[in-house]
This record gives structure tokens, C-alpha cells and sequence, in this order.
């Protein structure tokens, strides 16, 4: 079966193919100028994800060497994410399905981070501890089975990606954070600043605004208001806060490992590129004896290939849907995350 798969949730739009479990094409347009705004803006991304689609549909078919017409199956992201983006993605995906006479599958883009690590040669086994860690998202989840899937604890308030980029741009090194953050780090000292790691009623639950919030204190108390922060004090400040928010997402993964059957571990979305996250959740795996799986960076942001791949694998279980289907801006709808 070959497999079209959309996304165009937020900055990134991305169109794949794969042929069973096969990844032949994954394209990955990413809107570099929303940096000159310090975020993404809505209307700007929805445009841009509209002029490029149908030459990235082409490109894809081209490199997968097909027709439109050996498509077998269409799934395009439905939500969460920027309405507006998603309209995009998502009224294309149907009006292909509907031109073509095609199966069209509506995927929730957080199932489809949760899958990415199915497109590494090795995969995880059921059931297995994800942790979804983007800059929309924070969540701890067991995956049981393509079906079911069971949330342990999410974030109270900011994503860790959110506060990484948060701080970043607090501290002068602009958007997006996450990397900038992870670079600046390497020349600092993890130990330098104690911030908090937030106690939450439920131990799965993640608080990254006091963290957030910490840093800020620690800057206007250093510096003043003003927050002039030498050049030489930014490592120290950027490896003290990564290391915090590293330590509450480890904390949380251990406290579920002691207490469920868990084959595998799998960390999966934009912030898993981060080189310390991935070595701590390296020796998590190996204190408790488990498979880890994090996907290659190409699919730790977003990409279509982890929505075919996941659109795919909700085709197979029997689930149909009708092209009445509209995108969604929150994950309560049409997820089997419970
Ligand atoms: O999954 P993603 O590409 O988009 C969302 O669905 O949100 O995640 C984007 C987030 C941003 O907050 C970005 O700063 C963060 O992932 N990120 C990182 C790194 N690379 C990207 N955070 C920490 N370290 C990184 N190396
Ligand atoms: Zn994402």
C-alpha cells in the first residue's frame, strides 16, 4: 500500500510517502522568516503552507518515483496545531482523497510524534513509556497498542520547548530557543544556578512557568531590571536551566518505570534533538535494562512521515472516516490517547 501523508500543523509543512512501512519520500519545508517576529505568526504560516504544497506534493512523488494515481491512501494531520495551518494541509489531503476515490485518514499530529519512532530501524515494542516533548507539548504516555494509548501526566502549564524558548529569548538568544539554548550550554556549568523542579499532585504532571519564572528571578536579581547579562554568565545560566528541565523530565519517566510494565522507552518531538536529554534518557534506559528508542533529528520536528506512518497504522485497525471530517485545535478530539 503506498501511503501520502500531509502535515501542516505549524511552521513546517511536509509531505511524505511510504509504501507499507517504507519511508521513500520525506520533505520538510521549514518557514525560517517567522524568526524576525521572535514566533510563529498564524496568518503568515497558513499562506506560506499554501504556495508550497502542490510543489512538494510533486517533489515527493517524483524522488517515491509514482503517480498521484498509485496513492492508495491519503492521512494529513488534523490537529493539534494553528487552525488556520491545518486547514491547509488538511482540505488538500481531502480533496485529493475525493478526487482520486481514495481512503483519507485525519491524524492527530501528537499520535503522529508518538510514532516517529516507528520509523527508525529499530522500533519500539508495546508497551512502551513516551515521552512527547515539543513546543507545543508535554506529555508521559504508555503506549499499550495502536489503540490504545494512556496518559500518565502532561504539563500544567508551558511545554518544556515553550520555556526553552521562553528563556532563550529572555536571555537575548532569540528564536528558536531550543538550540540556541543547547549550544550556549556546552560552555557552562550545569551546577552554577539551582533552579526548582516544580512537586506536582500528580507525580506524571511536568510545571515548566516556575522554572520559567525562576530564571527570571535569578536575572533581575543578578543583573537588575534592566537584565544586562554579560556574554560570560549565559553558558552557566543556559546549561543551569537545561539541566533543571531535564532533571523533571528524567524524574517523572523513572517514577513510571518503577511502577509499570514497560518494554521500551521512546522520546519523541522537537525538543528530543537535544544532545543532553538524549544522553540522560540513555542512562535511564540502561539503569532500568530497557530498548530505547529516539528518532533520528529529521524526525524528532515535525514531518509528514510520522502522519503516514501513524495514519497508516490507524487505517489498519478498520477505523474509516468521511471527508465531512474538519481539522481540530485541541487533542481532546479523535485520539486514541486516554
Ligand atoms: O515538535 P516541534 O518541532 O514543533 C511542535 O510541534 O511544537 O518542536 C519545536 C520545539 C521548539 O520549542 C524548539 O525550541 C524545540 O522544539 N527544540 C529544542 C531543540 N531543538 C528544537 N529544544 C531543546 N534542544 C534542542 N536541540
Ligand atoms: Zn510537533
Amino acid at each position: 500500500m503506498n501511503i501520502l501523508g500531509i502535515e501542516s500543523s505549524c511552521d513546517e509543512t511536509s509531505v511524505a510517502i511510504i509504501s507499507d512501512e517504507k519511508l521513500l519520500s520525506n520533505l520538510i519545508s521549514s518557514q525560517d522568516f517567522h524568526k524576525k517576529y521572535g514566533g510563529v505568526v498564524p496568518e503568515l504560516s497558513s499562506r506560506a503552507h499554501l504556495q508550497i504544497i502542490i510543489p512538494l506534493i510533486k517533489d515527493a512523488l517524483k524522488q517515491s518515483n509514482m503517480a498521484m494515481t498509485d496513492i492508495d491512501l491519503i492521512c494529513a494531520t488534523a490537529g493539534p496545531g494553528l487552525i488556520g495551518a491545518l486547514l491547509v494541509g488538511l482540505t488538500f489531503g481531502k480533496s485529493l482523497a475525493y478526487s482520486l476515490k481514495k481512503p483519507f485518514v485525519p491524524v492527530n499530529h501528537i499520535e503522529g510524534h508518538i510514532y516517529s519512532g516507528f520509523l527508525m530501524d529499530e522500533k519500539p515494542e508495546f508497551p512502551y513509556l513516551t515521552l512527547v516533548v515539543s513546543g507545543g507539548h508535554t506529555l508521559l504516555l504508555i503506549v499499550k497498542s495502536d489503540t490504545e494509548i494512556i496518559k500518565l501526566g502532561s504539563t500544567v502549564d508551558d511545554a518544556v520547548g515553550e520555556a526553552f524558548d521562553k528563556v532563550a529569548k529572555m536571555i537575548g538568544l532569540g528564536y528558536p530557543g531550543g538550540p540556541k539554548i543547547q549550544k550556549t550550554a556546552e560552555a557552562g556549568n550545569p551546577d552554577k544556578i539551582k533552579f526548582p523542579v516544580a512537586s506536582l499532585k500528580n507525580p506524571y504532571d511536568f510545571s515548566f512557568s516556575g522554572l520559567k519564572t525562576a530564571v527570571l528571578r535569578h536575572l533581575q536579581q543578578a543583573y537588575g531590571m534592566e537584565k544586562h547579562v554579560p556574554e560570560a554568565d549565559l553558558p552557566d545560566i543556559a546549561a543551569s536551566f537545561q539541566s533543571t528541565a531535564i532533571k523533571a523530565l528524567v524524574q517523572n519517566a523513572e517514577k513510571a518505570l518503577m511502577n509499570y510494565e514497560i518494554k521500551a522507552i521512546s522520546v519523541v518531538g522537537g525538543v528530543a534533538a537535544n544532545r543532553p536529554l538524549r544522553n540522560a534518557f540513555a542512562a535511564l534506559a540502561e539503569k532500568y535494562g530497557k530498548k530505547l528508542v529516539i528518532p533520528d533529528f529529521i524526525f524528532c520536528g515535525d514531518n509528514a512521515a510520522m502522519i503516514a506512518y501513524r495514519g497508516y497504522k490507524v487505517y489498519q485497525t478498520g477505523r474509516r472516516y468521511s471527508l465531512n471530517y474538519n481539522a481540530y485545535p485541541s487533542l481532546t478530539q479523535d485520539t486514541y490517547i486516554r
